[in-house]
């Protein structure tokens, strides 16, 4: 039988050796169970704290739902539509888990394309329950609600600018600006390494990938003491830097497969299509302008639109390039994993070795990283004392 004591210590022996005051706030949130099996009676109605609630599955699943845990057969069609339309209503912050037999792989996939934060094994437990729980009270313990509001607002106004874009009406430089700005300062704020979990948490969207490169971006550029106006080009230049792609048909970008030459040339055109849509504005700045046409450009000249050579490619650009890869690589998607920062640095210095990219700027953005990981793994109270001596 569940022993709540159990798993209560466990999250107390956490809190212990985690960080402070945020960490031993309570959750004030209901855990909602979309499940098929009736285990109401069999499973505990309060876990850690936090209280568990059973939904119907005949019935649509509420929109004020906060953190859903699913737990049907992956494999019936009307359930997964059931679990769709409620992504389609759900509030942004809202966290979804599932629950997979243990080795499928096909359910993991199908669970990470439903929106999957983490998945939990079947047959569901109590012990699943708390897993549920204290993934919620982990990884992102400084993501604020400031912060989670930043990025849906960063990612609304993206898709206001891209929209101007594809409109042809004229796209709010301030907006991109003050965009740029909050979140550069929410960067600083919570470290790289929680925005990353954050926007990955936060944002299964379209916007992911903008949001990770230019929050990465803004961390190289603070990290390496840019200047405030570098800091503003850098980051905007981030936010830009994909606008073309608004150009690019869906079935091409969304493509899980290996893309045809033919379908590699029409995604090749996005940095050409971005780059005169907002020249032809005249109110960015050509550093701005360069990175968007060049940040697929590599420094020994197999890159794209112009096969650049090094001497010929901005610093700015240069920097974007590493930024976007990363972002790219850190960046969850429905076919494939995330890959950790050690992966993602691994992937940069080859193309280091291989002349591609410039070794001294993802040396930097190793020492970004390091940084960030070092700051992470050191306790609250060690950080309190040492500013108080
Ligand atoms: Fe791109
Ligand atoms: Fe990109």
């Amino acid at each position: 039988m569940f022993n709540e004591n159990v798993y209560s210590k466990h999250v107390v022996d956490f809190y212990d050796t985690c960080r402070g005051s945020q960490m031993s706030q309570k959750l004030r949130t209901t855990l909602h169970v979309f499940t098929e099996d009736d285990l109401f009676g069999y499973l505990p109605t309060t876990v850690m704290g936090v209280e568990v609630q059973f939904l119907n599955t005949e019935a649509p699943i509420p929109a004020e739902v906060e953190v859903l845990l699913v737990d049907i057969d992956l494999k019936d069609p009307a359930l997964i539509d059931k679990v769709r339309a409620f992504r389609n209503i759900a509030k942004p912050e809202t966290q979804i888990f599932i629950t997979v037999s243990k080795g499928d792989r096909q359910h993991q996939r199908q669970a990470s394309a439903l929106g999957a934060r983490k998945t939990v094994l079947k047959p569901l437990s109590e012990i699943g329950l708390a897993i549920v729980i204290e993934e919620l009270r982990t990884p992102h313990r400084f993501a604020t609600s400031t912060t989670k509001s930043i990025i849906a607002d960063s990612a609304r106004a993206m898709r206001e600018i891209f929209d101007q874009a594809a409109q042809k009406e004229p796209i709010d430089t301030a907006l991109i600006g003050e965009t740029g700005r909050q979140l550069a300062e929410s960067v600083a704020d919570l470290g790289v390494l929680d925005w990353l979990d954050t926007v990955r948490i936060y944002h299964n969207s379209t916007f992911q990938h903008v949001l990770l490169v230019t929050g990465i971006a803004c961390a190289f550029a603070q990290g390496v003491g840019m200047n405030s106006q570098d800091i503003a080009k850098l980051t905007q230049a981030g936010l830009l830097h994909d606008i073309g792609k608004i150009w690019t048909p869906p079935a091409i970008l969304d493509k899980t497969g290996k893309l045809s030459p033919e379908e590699f040339a029409i995604i090749q055109r996005h940095p050409k299509d971005g780059y005169q849509r907002l020249a032809s504005q005249k109110d960015f700045h050509p550093d701005i302008l360069d990175a968007v046409l060049h940040h697929h450009e590599y420094l020994d000249g197999s890159g794209y639109p112009d096969g650049l050579q090094a001497h010929e490619i901005r610093d700015l650009t240069r920097i974007l390039t590493i930024c976007d890869i990363a972002g790219a690589l850190l960046e969850k998607r429905p076919y494939k994993s995330a890959f950790t920062i050690e992966e993602t640095l691994g992937v940069l210095f080859e193309m280091a070795s291989q002349g591609k990219v410039e070794r001294a700027l993802v040396v930097a953005l190793a020492r970004v990283f390091d940084c960030a990981i070092t700051a992470a793994k050191r306790p609250k109270s060690d950080l309190y004392e040492s500013k108080q001596n």
